[in-house]
């Protein structure tokens, strides 16, 4: 299968209140406004209003400690209700509803409109006041205990309720002939809005992107009053969902004629370094009252790596001219050859060079529109044997999953905290993310389109059927078309998306034909939004002989490939049981390319080792093989994996058995909120490569030796501070890309050892500990190649601050992302250090969060005391907006000497 196609993203629109002299009359064009501030905030602990979208299933089994790949079941349908809200909703989703007899008609009436909370005189100064993103369970508490309201599943964080935010919006009178907007990147979830008392629209689904038009309901020449509700149900999710307005809000002004929402969409048919055709689809809508004589020009510029435009124009599309009706959206299509394009692709083989193209409409001379689509140039090829080319070009995909929390931030959406993980999954050789299960914000794809990351976009977890009794299933049947449609047409310019994920391990899996139908009835609609990229939906259970996998256009396996509890140390377990079942797929599937969106599930705790060691290569975590249930720890020895996982180690030597696997996913490349799978009274999970706080584990090594195998590696395994193990076993394992080591102990040889082959460590069983210096010495092709020294550590003696930057912008938003280390008095990490750290701060930062990595820690993120975990603590630093000067942290803890540390806001 071969899919050509290069693009962009998100409409960006830069020209913020820019007046025209000469052609606009005085006149402003496309305004969009960021609405992030000023907004008071109410959470109901009891007394919930009666104003509901819907009628939801009774929860009789709150019990989410369920595995993973349990199957899922069929929903439980509710009768139908008459006072719910419901059908004042659905028609947002209009715009996103093809067949016109299935959209909505809004009923009669005005719901919720002598509710107080919506009235313009409601007093809401004893609200909070908060400013978005907002996430408004991350500060916790934590439930703790069973049976909890919030099990670990979702993070044990009281993210279901309901909450109201309200606003005023100041609209002057000059925008009186203008189509105002509501554009709410994310709000988690059910949300329904109302401008002065009316029910203007919502939506249910509270990963998606939605417009609402504002404009039948504002009163220019003053203040409108809005009023969000959500209405987050509980076990609604596998993970943590967060809650609130948790992305950026706009209010986006326009003429009204003027470029439709996501109204552009641009594609390559054809690429060479030479030229490249590029096809633009453009959608205009008139909201006026008279058909508009529109003229529409549009041209190409060259990004820099900031995405900045650079240099003079690069090419035009032709121009056109053409009568809009009002009322409608008017499509038009137009092409450009660019010559000597640079091409988009993934580093370091490869550099993500962008465009943007910027679209003008004029009326009779006069500029009434812009707006900026940026996009990259690129093919891709999906090849059954030789895997992913982009631009021709064998890519190994080096992939991680990655859920939308930022740890200890939450839910809520903040830039410098996403490129910070894109970052050290960079380091790590990491060029590729599955965004498990769900669309993220939209920056999270301006960042993998600038930094070159290959990315699957996913929507759904669920479709009909259900994994936890209040997710999206509820939904489905009303909402998946809009949900599918809107998700690509805000995405679909984005170079980075190189598939689309439209179902995660569904239950349609389990429902042969039947359930193959609903597969088909989504593929046809992603197929329908974007011809150029291949469509897929993750499977852990449906076979090769079974209906599901024939309706992809690439097959995207959880865990079959490597067999799922196949292997002796996994035999005593329930559940799905599968041979290695990439041959399988490749007979049955000639034509389709198989790539691993999951792999892995291993588990560990960061810095914390369980003996006696597991002496095969994979084997499930348990209270006695790799598991301290006492401590809730997971031994990091990274042998050990949830109950349908697998090593990395094995991972990599059923991937290199079957070099036409185009690559894997890794389950999961940070730590993530909820999900704590082996241990279900812990807050986070065990699965990642870098743990929650963004310290790295041991398992960072074992990767980056493979995906990065030009970088001279050498990681020893376990800390060298044992006090109790002198004279005991003590397994030394050592992660290198080199193919030969050495391991010395206090400076005497214990042997050197090669990689055999479909190896990937280098192991010494039977060390027995002493305390002193281990050193390793690596060798690739015989010539030393890199090498590794632990120590063994004396008491606490003092802090250490570092920090990822010490010059951060003051806008409120920027991040320094503050480490404390506990070290004795030579300076060596003191390996198990626990000492409570207590952070200070002066000057114009706040401290917004703090973590330790520990998935069992059940204090605050807000708490400004944390105890270090295996030795290391972090603490996150905001700036405050418009206030520059220094800031000064300052740690402190018992007995220790404080470290004090100074970041520069700007
Ligand atoms: C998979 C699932 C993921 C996550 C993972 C945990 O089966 O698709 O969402 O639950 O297991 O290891």
């Amino acid at each position: 299968m071969r899919f050509m196609a290069a693009r962009t993203c998100l409409p960006v629109l830069l020209f913020i209140c820019v007046t025209l002299a000469g052609h606009s009359q005085g006149k402003q064009l496309r305004e969009r406004i960021s609405i992030n501030d000023g907004w008071k905030f109410m959470k109901y602990t009891s007394n919930p209003d009666n104003l509901i979208y819907d009628i939801r299933p009774e929860i009789t089994d709150r019990n989410d400690n369920v595995v993973a790949d349990s199957k899922p079941t069929e929903a439980v349908t509710v009768g139908n209700v008459n006072n719910v809200l419901k059908n004042w909703i659905l028609p947002t989703a209009n715009d996103f509803i093809n067949d016109a007899a299935k959209k909505h008609q809004r009923p009669n009436g005005n719901p919720g409109s002598d509710f107080p909370f919506v009235q313009k005189n409601f007093n809401d100064a004893g609200w909070e006041s908060v400013t978005l993103p907002h996430d408004w369970a991350i500060r916790g508490p934590f439930y703790e205990g069973e049976p909890a309201a919030v099990g670990g599943g979702m993070g044990r964080l009281p993210s279901p309720g309901v909450a109201w935010y309200r606003r005023k919006l100041n609209i002057p009178a000059t925008d009186k002939d203008k189509r105002i907007y509501l554009d709410i990147d994310g709000a988690m979830s059910y949300a329904m809005v109302w401008l002065n008392g009316n029910l203007v629209g919502g939506w249910p689904y509270g990963y998606n992107s939605f417009r609402l038009d504002l404009t039948p309901y504002i009163t220019p020449g003053g203040d409108n009053q809005l009023a969000i509700r959500l209405d987050n149900p509980a076990n609604s999710a596998r993970w943590y969902p967060g809650g609130g307005l948790y992305r950026n809000v706009w209010l986006t002004k326009v003429a009204p004629v003027h470029v439709a929402q996501w109204g552009t969409f641009i594609h390559m048919p054809t690429i060479s370094t030479a030229s490249a055709t590029v096809d633009l689809t453009l959608n205009i809508e008139n909201t006026g009252t008279t058909e508009q004589p529109v003229e529409v020009i549009t041209e190409v510029f060259a990004l820099n790596a900031s995405l900045q435009r650079t240099g003079n124009k690069l090419a035009g599309f032709p121009h056109a001219t053409l009568r809009v009706k009002p009322g409608i959206k008017q499509p038009i299509t137009s092409s450009v050859t660019i010559k000597n394009p640079l091409l988009w692709g993934p580093p370091p083989a490869q550099k993500p060079y962008m465009y943007v193209a910027v679209t003008r409409l004029y009326i009779k001379g006069q500029l009434i529109d812009e707006y900026e689509t940026r996009f990259g140039i690129r093919s891709l090829q999906f090849d059954a044997e030789k895997g992913l080319q982009v631009n021709g070009k064998p890519i190994r995909i080096q992939g991680v999953n990655q859920h939308h929390d930022l740890g200890a931030l939450g839910a809520a959406f903040n830039t410098r905290a996403a490129e910070r993980q894109l970052e050290m999954l960079r380091e790590l050789g990491c060029n590729a993310i599955r965004l498990s299960h769900n669309p993220p914000a939209p920056e999270l794809l301006a960042l993998t389109d600038s930094m070159g990351f290959l990315v699957i976009d996913e929507i759904f977890d669920s479709w009909e059927r259900k994994k936890t009794p209040h997710d999206f299933h509820l939904i489905f049947k009303d909402w998946y078309e809009a949900d599918t449609r809107s998700f690509m047409r805000r995405d679909r310019n984005h170079p980075s998306i190189i598939a689309w994920s439209f179902g995660n391990e569904v239950g349609e899996q389990y429902t042969g034909d039947t359930g193959a139908a609903v597969a088909k009835k989504l593929i046809a609609i992603v197929h329908e939004e974007d011809s150029t990229r291949p469509a897929t939906a993750s499977m852990n259970y449906a076979k090769p002989d079974m209906p599901f996998p024939a309706v992809m256009d690439v097959l995207s396996l959880n865990y079959q490939g490597e067999g799922i509890r196949d292997a002796p140390a996994y035999a005593p377990l329930k559940g799905i049981r599968t041979s290695p079942l990439y041959p399988a797929f490749h007979a049955k599937f000639p034509n389709k390319l198989i790539v691993s969106s999951e792999t892995a599930s291993a588990l560990s705790s960061r810095g914390t080792y369980i003996f006696p060691v597991y002496n095969g290569i994979s084997a499930p975590v348990s209270d006695s093989t790799g598991g301290d249930p006492q401590n809730k720890y997971v031994s990091a020895y990274e042998l050990y994996t949830a109950a349908f996982g697998a090593s990395p180690d094995k991972v990599f030597l059923s991937q290199d058995k079957h070099p036409y696997v185009a690559g894997e996913f890794v389950w999961s490349g940070w730590d993530y909120l909820g999900e704590p799978t082996p241990y279900y009274s812990a807050r986070s999970s065990y699965s990642g490569i870098i743990d929650l706080a963004g310290f790295k584990k041991d398992r960072f090594f074992l990767y980056q030796s493979r995906w990065r195998p030009e970088l001279p590696l050498a990681h020893l395994l376990p800390h060298w501070t044992w006090p109790g193990r002198t004279g005991k076993i003590t397994p030394v394992h050592v992660f290198t890309s080199g193919d030969e080591a050495e391991l010395f102990l206090n400076e005497r040889s214990l042997g050197r050892k090669k990689k055999g082959p479909y190896e990937y460590r280098i192991k010494w069983d039977s060390v027995l500990y002493e305390p002193g210096v281990l050193r390793v010495v690596t060798y690739r092709n015989g010539q030393r190649w890199a090498a590794d020294t632990v120590r063994t550590a004396g008491a606490a003696a003092r802090l250490q601050l570092t920090a990822d930057r010490k010059l951060i912008k003051a806008n409120g938003n920027d991040l320094s992302f503050v480490t404390v280390k506990v070290l004795d008095a030579n300076g060596t990490l003191v390996p198990e250090a626990a000492d409570v750290i207590t952070f200070d701060i002066t000057g114009p930062g706040e401290i917004v969060a703090t973590d330790n990595g520990d998935a069992a820690s059940l204090v605050s993120f807000a708490s400004k005391e944390r105890k270090a975990f295996s030795g290391l603590a972090l603490a996150i630093v905001r700036t405050k907006v418009g206030q520059r000067g220094t800031i000064i942290i300052k740690a402190t803890a018992n007995g220790l000497t404080p470290a004090q540390l100074t970041i520069i806001s700007k």
